[in-house]
């Protein structure tokens, strides 16, 4: 296993973080716990920018992304999908699975789309609803979502957004900026371990929590009812992961938001440079590089398996590429605690290892070009 671990998430976790879940298992209708799921919610709002519900579940980010869908969508609904690879499926399956009939447009490779495209999208066709990613991880693009937020909001279109690989990373503000739904996982930007979904709506957005759509997870009013206390038993909440969540939103307040979304954007540009003097090529073009995630060509002759080992050795993690892009890309993930010595670090063993394997890599020249932007950042 490598020491540093750089994937899209699941993320490094503090030990503070993790000491915070090693302890006896509370009951989940306690005082003590109540008291701490109540705090967490209110933790996680400023995150997500909303004054509004939250929803705080047992699972990954693929339950709450059908979570959410649900919320918006049925039967009869119209939704519109902006692809920008892999999770966009994601979405597109689970919304038709809600009974939605669902459009999908797909961008170019490293592209995601603009206010003018969604505009252009708007005005041919009536929706109910247009979801799309924030980040989508698998080619590290990131969409404007506050310009694609005004678009839908001017014709009156709800928006779904995917935002499992930014939030707790890059600003997500919903209340102002107009965002229905937004779902994550606790395992990416917000540095906890795997195992919560979590769902965000905006002020006032209780309307969509008003039907039960069956099952347990998408008995929607009793899903709120828990939510406003553990009393309320739908399900049995995942006490010692919300213990670890609640001491992760602890730091993650005690940073400050500014200065943990400014520190994402730095070690971004550090990792995007530093790679490039690497000799890589970048899959996502500007303006839609994400500060989460950054993914990258592999050079030719390079093969996926043997860099993944010799980085191994060196004791750093980093991800290949999904689906169409397997064996293609390499995908670093710099969000949650990751910090300027885990950069340098995984971009030295990066360029010693594409050495190895016979790339005319100079010595430390990536190492060097990250430098250049922490130094300057005064990072
Ligand atoms: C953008 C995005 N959406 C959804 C998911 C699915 O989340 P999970 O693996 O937690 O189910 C992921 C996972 O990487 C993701 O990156």
């Amino acid at each position: 296993m490598g020491r540093i671990l750089m994937i899209p998430g699941p993320t490094m976790v503090d030990a503070e973080v993790l000491l915070a879940a090693a302890r006896p298992v509370a009951s989940h209708t306690s005082p003590e716990f109540e008291e701490v799921h109540r705090e967490t919610l209110e933790l996680l709002r400023p995150v997500f920018g909303t004054q509004g519900p939250v929803l705080l579940l047992p699972g990954s980010g693929s339950l709450a992304m059908e979570v959410a869908a649900r919320s918006v969508v049925g039967p009869g609904s119209r939704a519109l999908v902006l692809r920008a690879g892999h999770f966009g499926g994601y979405l597109e399956r689970v919304l038709r699975a809600a009974g939605a009939s669902v459009d999908v447009v797909d961008s170019r490779v490293g592209r995601g789309f603009t206010r003018g495209d969604l505009e252009s999208l708007l005005s041919r066709s009536d929706y109910d609803v247009v979801a799309f990613q924030h980040v989508e991880t698998s080619t590290s693009v990131a969409n404007p979502l506050r310009e694609l937020a005004a678009a839908a909001r001017d014709r009156g279109v709800r928006v779904l957004v995917d935002g499992v690989a930014s939030v707790g990373g890059m600003e997500v503000a919903m209340d102002e900026w107009g965002v229905d739904v937004v779902f994550t996982g606790s395992q990416k930007a917000l540095a906890a371990p795997p195992g919560l979904a979590i769902v965000a709506y905006r002020s006032g957005g209780e309307e969509f929590l008003s039907e039960s759509r069956g099952g347990v997870y998408f008995d929607y009013p009793r899903l709120l009812a828990e939510m406003e206390s553990t009393r309320n038993y739908l399900f049995t909440p995942s006490v010692n992961l919300v213990y670890a969540l609640h001491a992760s939103l602890k730091r993650i307040h005690g940073e400050g938001l500014a200065s943990r979304y400014r520190r994402h954007t730095v070690l971004a540009e550090a990792v995007r440079r530093g790679l490039e003097a690497a000799g890589l090529r970048l899959v996502a073009e500007e303006p839609f590089r994400a500060a989460t995630v950054t993914a990258a060509w592999l050079p030719p002759g390079v093969e996926w398996g043997r860099l993944y080992g010799e980085l191994r050795r060196l004791g750093v993690e980093v991800a290949g590429g999904l689906g169409g892009l397997k064996g293609r890309i390499l995908r670093v993930g710099h969000m949650g605690e990751v910090d300027a010595n885990d950069v340098v670090a995984v971009l030295a063993a990066l360029e010693r290892a594409l050495r190895r394997l016979g790339q005319p890599v100079r010595r430390a020249a990536a190492v060097e070009a990250a430098l250049e932007v922490l130094d300057k950042a005064g990072f």
